[in-house]
C-alpha cells in the first residue's frame, strides 16, 4: 500500500512575525488536501508563533542537538522543540552537514533524540556533483543512510528519509526521473535490510528544486513518499500546487 504523501517545506534563514500570514495561508490551503500531510520547517525562534497562528498544523524545526541539555551556546535541544510546539524536525541537511560540518554519526544521535522525544524525523542524505559525475552517487548516499539512521526499527513510522543531491538543492536543476526512481529504489532496499519489513513504513522524500512544474512527475516515480522543498515553499502560491500534485497523485 503506498505511504501518506508527505510535502514538508523547508524555510531555512527565511522569515519573521510578518511572514506568520503566509504561514496561515497555507495551513488554512492544506485543509483541502486532507490526504496529504503537509509541515513547514521554520526558523527555532518562529515556531512558537507559528504554532501559535495555525494551531493543528504541523510545525517543525531544522536541526535539533543531540544531547538533552548542557553548556552548548547557541543549540536548541529537542525538548525545547516539544515545548515550542514543534511536531518534526530535518536533521542531517546538507547545509548543515557543509557549513556545520555535521558528521553522520552526530546526526544519527541527533535523529535518536529527536524521536526519543516524539518528534517525527527527516534525516537529509545526498551526494555531491563530482561524486554523481563519477557514478558513485548510490553507493554514496546508502554509506552516508547506514552511517546516520537510528538503529531501533521501531521509529520507523515517525522517520522519513529525505533525497536530496546537493547539486539539486536551489539550482534549479533535478535529477532525470530515471535517476530519482533509481536512488529511491536503493534506499528503500536498504531501509528493509536494515529495519526488516518496517523498512516500508519509512517515508522517502525527494527534495531539490521541487517547484510545480516538476513534483507531478517526480511524485509519479514508486517510493517517492513526498518532498522536501526550499524556495518554493516560502509563498503559498508555490508550494500548494505541490501540495495539490502530491494528492492527485495519491
Ligand atoms: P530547494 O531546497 O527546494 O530550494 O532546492 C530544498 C532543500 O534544501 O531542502
Amino acid at each position: 500500500m503506498p505511504l501518506r504523501k508527505l510535502v514538508a517545506g523547508n524555510w531555512k534563514m527565511h522569515g519573521v512575525s510578518s511572514d506568520l500570514a503566509e504561514i496561515a495561508q497555507i495551513a488554512s490551503a492544506s485543509r483541502e488536501y486532507p490526504q496529504v500531510d503537509v509541515a513547514l520547517c521554520v526558523p527555532a525562534i518562529l515556531i512558537e508563533r507559528a504554532v501559535r497562528a495555525v494551531p493543528g498544523f504541523s510545525i517543525g524545526g531544522q536541526d535539533v542537538h543531540h544531547a538533552e541539555k548542557g553548556a552548548h551556546t547557541g543549540c536548541t535541544s529537542a525538548r525545547m522543540l516539544v515545548d515550542a510546539g514543534a511536531v518534526l524536525t530535518i536533521v542531517g541537511h546538507s547545509e548543515r552537514r557543509d557549513a556545520q560540518r555535521e558528521s553522520n554519526a552526530e546526526i544519527q544521535a541527533k535523529a535518536h533524540a529527536a524521536l526519543q522525544s516524539g518528534l517525527n524525523v527527516i534525516l537529509c542524505i545526498g551526494e555531491s556533483l563530482s561524486v554523481r559525475e563519477r557514478g558513485d552517487a548510490v553507493e554514496t548516499v546508502l554509506s552516508q543512510l547506514e552511517a546516520s539512521i537510528p538503529d531501533e526499527p521501531s521509529e520507523a513510522a515517525e522517520l522519513a528519509i529525505a533525497y536530496e543531491p546537493i547539486w539539486a538543492i536551489g539550482s534549479g536543476k533535478t535529477p532525470t526521473i530515471d535517476e530519482i526512481a533509481e536512488m529511491h529504489d536503493a534506499i528503500r532496499n536498504r531501509l528493509n535490510q536494515r529495519y526488516g519489513g518496517e523498512g516500508d513504513r519509512v517515508r522517502i522524500l525527494y527534495g531539490g528544486s521541487v517547484k510545480p512544474s516538476n513534483a507531478g512527475e517526480i511524485f509519479a516515480v514508486a517510493d517517492v513518499d513526498g518532498a522536501l522543498v526550499g524556495g518554493a515553499s516560502l509563498k503559498a502560491e508555490d508550494f500548494m500546487p505541490i501540495v495539490a500534485a502530491a494528492s492527485r497523485a495519491g
